[in-house]
């Protein structure tokens, strides 16, 4: 169980959701209980920042996200009743009519209701998107000095399970699972391994080390999610000319890397100061994760030119 503290705010209610089309009420967003949905977790979802600059309101990536959650459906054979424009225009007009800024956007598509066998046939593809306000996902704190995190008792579904380049509402049991031991056992999140036992991902974030000088990274041999995050600070890293390499990483290379840290939409740049009680290099943020973070930031925050091409005005 979770103690009191440590149980976070309700979402706070915010305006207007946009439900198959037009725009109801947050408090009047309901689905039946007998949503193929909620029984068998069949459902593709994004989770997408919109960042307030100096030069107005941009959504990080949206088209990215939006391919994401269009080929998550087709893995599962689910059928979008939208255009990706029509979604990328739905999300910046739930922004607006929220009037929100900085805010995290969360689409979500899942079979509604119709029967209950497992094969979800005639059950309506449900479309939502909400919006609202959101800080640091581990805390304001953790940005700046780094998490402690446990590798977990839980893997990461082997491959031919389910299709972990997927971002499906069931694989979340599977971080669920890890999140709430790391919490339990009293670190702030897990890392899981995948089932062959190297480094995959966290519940909800990628994981970078550097090792002399270079960024090291879990490739998609280990049933990782292709994080948009991740693929931002590969871009940004070796345009910065540091080295990159996406490979099978073992656990005693990440316990003895110079320095690590998470990827997220959420987590966004995470350090990690310490796993299962060993220091991760000085303990504290490392000197080239300082860096990434610091571009990263810029680069949302509209200061980077270069990289306008990722922000999607609002
Ligand atoms: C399991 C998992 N891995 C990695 C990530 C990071 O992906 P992104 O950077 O696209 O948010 C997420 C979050 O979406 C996730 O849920």
């Amino acid at each position: 169980m979770l103690s009191e503290e440590e149980v976070p705010a309700k979402l706070p209610e915010t305006g207007k959701i946009w439900f198959n089309g037009r725009f109801i009420d947050w408090k009047d967003a309901k689905v039946h209980v007998l949503s193929h949905g909620l029984h068998y977790g069949t459902g593709v979802f994004e989770g997408i920042r919109c960042y307030a600059t100096e030069k107005g309101s941009f959504i990080f990536r949206l088209k990215e996200h939006i391919d994401r959650l269009f080929r998550s459906a087709r893995l599962y054979g689910m059928h979008i009743p939208y255009t990706k424009d029509e979604i990328c225009n739905a999300i910046k007009e739930t922004v607006r009519i929220n009037g929100l800024d900085a805010c995290y956007i969360r689409p979500i598509v899942f079979y509604g209701y119709h029967h209950l066998g497992v094969i979800p046939y005639g059950c309506p593809v449900e479309c939502v998107i909400a919006a609202w306000k959101w800080g640091a996902y581990l805390g304001e704190e953790s940005l700046q000095k780094g998490i402690r995190c446990t590798f977990s008792s839980w893997q990461r579904f082997h491959p031919n399970t389910v299709p972990a380049v997927a971002k499906a509402c069931g694989h979340y049991l599977n971080s669920l699972l890890a999140a709430m031991e790391a919490r339990q056992k009293g670190f702030d999140e897990a890392i899981m391994l995948d089932c062959k036992g190297y480094v995959a991902e966290g519940p909800g974030e990628n994981i970078f080390i550097v090792r002399d000088g270079r960024l090291l990274t879990p490739g998609f041999d280990s049933a990782i999610l292709p994080g948009i995050t991740r693929n931002t600070v590969i871009e940004l890293a070796r345009d910065m000319g540091i080295h990159v390499e996406e490979r099978t990483l073992t656990k005693s290379e990440v316990l003895s890397a110079d320095e690590a840290f998470f990827t997220g939409t959420a987590a966004e740049i995470t350090p990690i100061r310490e796993i299962d009680s060993v220091v991760i290099g000085k303990g504290e943020v490392g000197e080239i994760t300082r860096e990434i973070q610091r571009k990263f930031f810029d680069v949302v925050s509209a200061k980077e030119s270069a990289y306008m091409k990722w922000l999607e005005p609002v």
